[in-house]
């Protein structure tokens, strides 16, 4: 991963909107074709209507004509290691690959890679991969 990413991740997290959790997440995706999109959770007075910080992000890279990730970080600003919900995994399968690395960050940097196939196995894609 290069630091673009993490640096990203941190200045979304900074802005997240979690009075609720008091848990901001950031979320940076480079796609592909180099392209790189931050985001952070949105919470709601009404608990289930807030989103995550990867939701956030993906909502920028569609906005911008869409793509595929290539890799994605992910910051819990006050945690050790904050992996993707089980939601967010599912969504970027929609745009990544079993391939797309995804790093766990926290406020000083990366802690680990993974891949998205590590974190998702045999994710549901309407039968496109036997
Ligand atoms: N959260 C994210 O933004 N991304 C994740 O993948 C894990 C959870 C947010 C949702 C909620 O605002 C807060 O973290 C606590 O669950």
């Amino acid at each position: 991963m290069t630091e673009d990413l993490h640096k990203l991740a941190l200045k979304a997290a900074e802005k997240a909107h979690a009075p609720y959790s008091d848990f901001p997440v950031g979320a940076a995706i480079r796609t592909t074709d180099g392209r790189t999109f931050a985001g952070c959770n949105v919470e709601n007075a009404a608990y289930p209507e807030g989103w995550c910080a990867e939701t956030s992000a993906i909502a920028h890279m569609v906005m911008d004509g869409g793509g595929k990730i290539a890799e994605v970080a992910v910051l819990g600003l006050k945690a050790d290691l904050c992996t993707p919900c089980g939601g967010c995994r599912q969504r970027l399968a929609e745009f990544g690959t079993a391939g797309t690395r995804v790093h766990l960050c926290n406020r000083e940097g990366l802690v680990e890679t993974v891949t998205l196939g590590e974190l998702l196995p045999k994710g549901f894609d309407m039968g496109k991969t036997p």
